[in-house]
């Protein structure tokens, strides 16, 4: 019977890992181990999702929370490494981009157990960027790529790795977003208007710098003399606003701004958003899904579909221009765009399709 063991740690591995694991029970032969680095540990950044995704209480939680970048990565390794060696998996899945990501391939890859990257290839090739390093790593060390489009594809085999170790399968996160959009209702948030801008903000290049932060909260002010703002605070920003003028409820004005939400009420505000100001990567693919125009205030993305082809613009840090695109928006000057291929609910399915045939492969080859 193969073993195959996820890793999950922060807020948007949840919603990647769901429909993996979820396919990988339509496989009575698999057992299936799922562990969480407690990378994210709040109950709002982490619980509200494993309830609302219906995934089962991890079986291994390694309770590292946070640290600088060496102290998490490194306290993951000691500890996951125990559980490798303790359930001894056929393969080691990780998600996406975080620390946790990159921490549990290399303990997987020094132990001989083979490495599946589910997001593998997206570069922004921005090394500022913790998560940048965290792909190329990842990505150097991984047997398995599933990629969500095709520019992974590209910048995997630019980077000599075998075209037959990649697999274009689609987007998991979305493959999350289709099962649940149904669900998703505008959240009962009090003072929430029929019309309102939907802001998130959590990269240490917009938030741990106070002038930038300060600017970013200004343009927001102004925004929101037009349409409501509404801004769901990311612990990390919530400790950096805590420095500023906006660190007491006093100051908000219009700004609606409230805790981290779950992953239902998010989606609920997104779908119904005029517009979505944003530095995540994740949300860059949930508006270009869900057709809501999204201003991604980064400088690069390591998700080029989403402006090539979706809804998704980068302003970079420059907030009149983010202010003069919102104005733009508003007046329907803005394109709808089109969903890439394969972002269409089953990319978990392919995942564990070609994941059983890879390791019923091995087997025979071990047999023979
Ligand atoms: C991490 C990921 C980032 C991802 C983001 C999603 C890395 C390098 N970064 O960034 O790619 O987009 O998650 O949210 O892996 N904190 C809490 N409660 C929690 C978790 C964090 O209060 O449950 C606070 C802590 O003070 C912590 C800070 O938030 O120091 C930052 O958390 P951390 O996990 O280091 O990075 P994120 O900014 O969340």
């Amino acid at each position: 019977m193969p073993t195959i063991l996820h890793v999950v740690g922060a807020r948007p591995n949840f919603m990647k890992a769901a429909p993996v694991y979820f396919a990988f029970r339509e496989h009575p032969s698999v057992r299936q181990v799922l562990v969480h680095t407690g990378q994210h540990y709040d109950r709002k950044m982490s619980d509200v999702f494993f309830d609302e995704l219906g995934l089962p209480e991890p079986d291994h939680n390694l309770g590292v929370g946070s640290g600088s970048h060496a102290v998490q990565t490194a306290e993951i390794m000691v500890r996951f490494e125990q559980v490798v060696r303790k359930e001894n998996p056929d393969v080691v899945i990780v998600y996406g981009d975080v620390n946790s990501t990159i921490a549990a391939a290399m303990v997987a890859a020094k132990l001989g157990i083979r490495v599946a990257h589910v997001e593998a290839g997206l570069r922004s090739r921005d090394l500022t960027m913790p998560e940048e390093i965290n792909r190329i790593l990842t990505d150097r060390i991984t047997d398995w790529f599933f990629t969500p489009s095709s520019d992974g594809d590209d910048n995997l085999r630019a980077e000599g790795v075998a075209a037959d170790r990649i697999f274009m399968v689609g987007n998991c996160m979305i493959d999350t977003l289709v099962r649940l959009l149904d669900r998703a209702k505008r959240p009962a948030l009090p003072g929430l208007a029929e019309r309102y801008a939907l802001v998130t903000l959590h990269r240490p290049s917009n938030v741990d710098e106070p002038v930038m932060l300060t600017k970013i909260m200004k343009a927001l002010e102004n925004i929101s003399t037009d349409l409501q703002v509404v801004f769901p605070i990311h612990p990390r920003t919530r400790q950096r606003l805590g420095g500023t003028r906006w660190g007491s409820p006093d100051a908000w004005g219009r700004l609606l701004l409230c805790e981290p939400l779950g992953y239902l009420d998010f989606l609920g505000l997104q779908k119904n958003a005029q517009l979505v100001l944003t530095d995540s990567g994740g949300i860059q693919e949930e508006t270009t899904f869900l057709r809501i125009p999204c201003l991604t205030l980064r400088e690069n993305t390591e998700r080029p579909v989403t402006c090539e082809i979706g809804t998704n613009q980068l302003i970079g840090r420059d907030m009149d221009r983010a202010q003069h695109e919102v104005g733009r928006i508003l007046r329907g000057e803005t394109r709808r765009g089109e969903v890439p291929p394969l972002w269409d609910g089953k990319s978990g399915e392919r995942i564990a399709q070609i994941l059983m045939e890879k390791l019923v492969g091995l087997e025979c080859a071990a047999g023979n």
